[in-house]
């Protein structure tokens, strides 16, 4: 029976990894370099600094500590530029009504991102009330696969993680739900997302009675 939905944000709830891209390569194109629409899958779910060491990889850069905390720095204030302009438009289709019937049925519901803009991109598409706990990258420590964040989040809501669900996006995300031995609904492609229970498209094929498991 389950108890609780736990929902990544990027890629699960709103499309944001189009400003990522933008911000990243505005960043690589002023270290030199490009970087392409597939080198950006490779970001996807992975943490901020992570993200920057495999972008500075592909540009075959290698900088000291506090040089990458600076560019860290401007790439997140360039992305947060793009989404303080976020609206409710932008909540991928189906999200709000099985958010809506999630709570008619009782069933909890948190957030378990790894970003640290997790809180402002909430606001801007009108969704925080719906959250009964948000996890997100300045709440944790440990980057998925680590099961860190949906523990936390199953822990706050005080549900078991047998009885938590989670929609993922990400293989990391996917590894991560099972490390937390959770169930996971994978968002996207079967060919991209294993190990996931089930995977789909995208929410508007997605109903409550999808959520039994034996
Ligand atoms: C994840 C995204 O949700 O959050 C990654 O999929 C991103 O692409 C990560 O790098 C960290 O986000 P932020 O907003 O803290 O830089
Ligand atoms: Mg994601």
């Amino acid at each position: 029976q389950i108890k609780a939905c736990l929902f990544d944000l990027d890629g699960v709830v709103v499309d944001t990894a189009k400003y990522h891209f933008i911000a990243w390569r505005e960043l690589a194109q002023e270290l030199g370099f490009d970087f392409t629409e597939a080198d950006n899958e490779r970001l996807k779910g992975v943490s901020r600094v992570r993200s920057l060491e495999i972008l500075l990889e592909i540009g075959g850069i290698e900088l000291d500590d506090k040089r990458k905390e600076q560019l860290a720095a401007q790439k997140n204030e360039n992305y947060v530029g793009y989404i303080q302009r976020m609206n409710p438009d932008e909540i991928l289709p189906g999200v709000e009504d099985f958010l809506k019937k999630l709570k008619e049925n009782g069933i909890r519901i948190a957030l378990g991102s790894a970003s640290k803009n997790a809180p402002l991109i909430l606001k801007q598409i009108g969704l925080t009330h719906m959250f009964d706990a948000i996890i997100d990258g300045n709440s944790v420590s440990k980057a998925k696969p680590d099961p860190e964040v949906f523990l936390k989040g199953a822990e706050a809501l005080s549900v078991e993680s047998g009885d938590c669900v989670v929609f993922e996006d990400a293989q990391a995300g996917i590894e991560a739900a099972r490390n937390a031995g959770m169930h996971v609904i994978g968002i996207g492609h079967p060919d991209n997302l294993k190990n996931a229970d089930f995977v789909i498209p995208g929410f508007e094929e997605m109903t409550i009675e999808k959520l039994k498991f034996d």
